[in-house]
């Protein structure tokens, strides 16, 4: 199977621990041993800080993205470090030239690609591109709520849901001034198009991303409940 994982940067460069990158890189070189893997890595903290600087010394939008950009692939390139010798040496800059790489059978490892969007929709694009069997979303919440669970109290948590709910739930979240959907919209409106298998989960622990890209890989999972997160399926 081809999978593409998105790594939020909150999940494996939270604290700029080495301990997460080698945790995830062992994880993905078992993953790698029977599946293709594509990876794209967030900018979490460290992004936030150095755009919060940009935007305060007057850099326009599209600076600030470079430079997320930036800090997206500088994470890419701690990850191919902690997997040494099965990764390919160089995060891809596009598209094109990860699709190009995958041929190496080595684990690809990639940050942002272009002002505008986050790694969710690198990750739903390459995904849709690269006709991926299934993407995997590890975030720092457990899967798509009704309502961002960190403003509201209510929230439910979905454990199964179309991608056309995705897009109206991500949606209905981004318009309220300071909420945080788990999946950016330009990401879930690809899924919604590609119509790839693709779950949201918590990536704290790696050991249950790959748990759950086991159970999905084998079809165990596709019609169970998987606790650690939500399913955006078409079946
Ligand atoms: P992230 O994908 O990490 O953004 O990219 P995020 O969703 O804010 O981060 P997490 O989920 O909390 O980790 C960091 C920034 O890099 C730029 C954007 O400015 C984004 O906010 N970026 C990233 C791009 O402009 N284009 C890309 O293709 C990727």
């Amino acid at each position: 199977m081809l999978m593409v994982l998105s790594i939020g940067g909150s999940i494996l460069a939270r604290d700029l621990s080495p301990d997460r990158f080698l945790l995830y890189a062992n994880v993905l070189r078992e993953l790698s041993a029977e599946h293709s893997l594509v990876v794209v890595t967030g900018g979490g903290k460290a992004a936030r800080d150095y755009i919060n600087v940009a935007r305060s010394v007057g850099a326009n939008e599209v600076v600030c993205d470079f430079i997320g950009i930036d800090i997206t692939r500088l994470n890419a390139q701690l990850l191919i470090s902690a997997l040494g010798k099965d990764a390919y040496p160089e995060p891809p800059r596009d598209y094109k030239e990860a699709e190009a790489v995958i041929a190496s059978g080595k684990i690809v490892v990639m940050g942002g690609v272009v002002p505008g969007q986050t790694t969710d929709a690198v990750s739903a694009i390459l995904a849709e591109y690269l006709n991926a069997d299934l993407m995997v979303v590890a975030t720092s919440v457990d899967g798509v709520y009704s309502a961002d669970p960190n403003t509201n109290p209510d929230a439910v948590k979905y454990e199964k849901m179309t991608a056309k709910e995705l897009v109206n739930t991500v949606m209905s979240i981004e318009m309220k001034a300071g909420s945080k959907s788990p999946v950016d919209p330009l990401a879930a409106k690809i899924i919604e198009r590609c119509k790839i298998e693709t779950i949201v989960m918590d990536g704290n622990d790696p050991a249950v991303v790959s748990d759950v890209i086991m159970q999905m890989a084998t079809k165990t999972g596709s019609m169970a409940r998987i606790h650690s997160g939500t399913i955006i399926g078409f079946d």
